[in-house]
This record gives C-alpha cells, structure tokens and sequence, in this order.
C-alpha cells in the first residue's frame, strides 16, 4: 500500500498505556484529522509515527516497508514530516532566511553553505514558492520576531514543506494562535498539494470541521471511531466525550 499503514501500535510509559492496539491508514492526498480529549495520545501517536518515540509493540509501514525501527532523521528523509514548532524558527533571521536552512539541509549542504547559498538562483526560486504558497512573500524580509503568531506558525508549515515531505503531521497548528488569526492555519491547510497526506491533530472543532475529510477520535490511547466529519458530528458517543453536545 502506498502511504502509511500502522497496525497494533502500542505504546506504555512504565505501567501507563498511551497507545492501545491502534490501527491507521494515510494514504497520498489523505486529509485526516486525529482528535481527542487532553491526554488521549495523540502527540504520542504522532511521536511514534515520526520516530520520536519507540513503539513498545506493532508496526508502522510506509510504502510497504516496515519503518517501526528506524530513526526520526531517517523517516523525515522518506517523507514523513512533522511541523517544525516555533522554538526551533531563529527569530533574529528573516522570513527568507528562515526558510532557506531546510531547503540547504535537504540538499545535504548544511549550515556552512549558507552564505554562498544565498546567491544560488535555484534555492532563491523555491524559497519564492514557497513564501507565495502561504502569503508570505510581502514578509519575506521582516525577521520572524516582527510576525503575527499565526503567520509565525505559517513560516512552521513552510519549513516543513521544504523538505518536501509525503506524509505532514500537524500537532496543533492553531494552538495559541488568536481565533482572529485561526483562519490563516485554516486556508493555509486548504492549499497543501493535494497528492501529500496530511495528519492534522488539533482542539480547534472548527478548524478540523473544515480541512478533514476523515476524522479519527482517539480516547485513552484507544480509537473509539473513525468517520467522515458528518458521522462524527452526529456520534452520540463522540459528542458526548469531546464535543460537549455542542457542535453541528
Ligand atoms: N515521555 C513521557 N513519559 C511518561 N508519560 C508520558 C510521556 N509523554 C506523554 N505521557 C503521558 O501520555 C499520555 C498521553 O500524552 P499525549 O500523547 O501528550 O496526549 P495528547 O497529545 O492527546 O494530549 C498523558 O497521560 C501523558 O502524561
Ligand atoms: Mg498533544
């Protein structure tokens, strides 16, 4: 199968079960979301799909191939991406700046090269595209401190797209973002290549409402359903454990 194929996932902390027996499927030009109360799991699950944490049982394929072993930098080589979070922008550097370190690092050319790289016409190119793919192109210049949170967490997406990932998982693209600015998280998912899998993990009912074409509700480490968002709105069990009743 092409994409992601997860089967019998387990993870414990000591005696505490975070991932129960869990099996998910990504495959290219997926939307997904993955939701569920504080504490469910689900930066775990989004931690052992990317290598960040080591599965205590199951297996993890991508493209067919058993992946469950190997280190993250090895899987983010793959395909497989999660954001990158704002601590790890360098605000003093500007937007262009920003991005042209993971467009290097891909390229295997490092930190030394980025002076020379500065001229190089290829990598100024892909940073263009990218800056225009998620409106950034008038802020290319501004160091990253001076932006909006929100366009902050755009400059996140953006790096992680330069790696030109297969798989995106999003842990929480709208956290802490102002709601007057959730709607630039929003329309920036909306516009992500079509063919990528997209894994988004997010508190933010409208936010997931409007990019997921599946939504998968997680609960004490277990998968109590997977729907479409219309069957997940009507789930009188889901509304009951995370909706609140409240949304339509
Ligand atoms: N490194 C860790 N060591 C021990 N317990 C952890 C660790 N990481 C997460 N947990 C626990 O695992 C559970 C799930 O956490 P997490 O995956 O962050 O949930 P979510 O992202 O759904 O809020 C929580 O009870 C959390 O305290
Ligand atoms: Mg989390």
């Amino acid at each position: 199968m092409q994409g992601l194929e997860v089967r019998g996932l387990s993870k414990r902390f000591g005696g505490l079960v975070v991932s129960e027996n869990i099996d998910f499927d990504l495959k290219p030009g997926d939307r997904k979301a993955l939701i569920g109360p504080n504490g469910a799991g689900k930066s775990t699950f989004a931690n052992l799909v990317t290598g960040i944490l080591a599965p205590s049982g199951g297996t993890i394929r991508f493209d067919g191939q058993d992946i469950g072993g190997m280190g993250e930098a090895h899987r983010v080589k793959l395909g497989i991406a999660k954001t990158f979070q704002i601590t790890t922008l360098f605000p003093e550097m500007t937007v262009r700046e920003n991005l042209r370190l993971p467009i290097l690092e891909r390229e295997g050319r490092g930190f030394r090269m980025f002076r020379r790289a500065s001229g190089d016409a290829a990598v100024e190119d892909e940073i263009g595209t990218l800056m225009a793919q998620f409106d950034l192109g008038p802020l290319a210049d501004r160091p990253v401190r001076d932006l909006a949170y929100g366009q902050q967490r755009l400059v996140e997406m953006a790096l992680t797209l330069a790696l030109k990932p297969r798989v995106l998982i999003l842990d929480e693209p709208a956290a802490g973002v102002p709601s007057s600015e959730t709607h630039l998280i929003t329309d920036a998912i909306a516009r992500l290549p079509e063919d990528l899998a997209v894994l988004v993990i997010e508190h933010d009912m409208d936010l997931v409402f409007k990019v997921a074409r599946s939504i998968v509700v997680l609960v004490q480490g277990r998968i109590l359903t997977e729907g479409t968002p219309s069957e997940i709105a009507g789930n009188a069990q889901v509304r009951e454990l995370y909706l609140g009743g409240g949304h339509d």
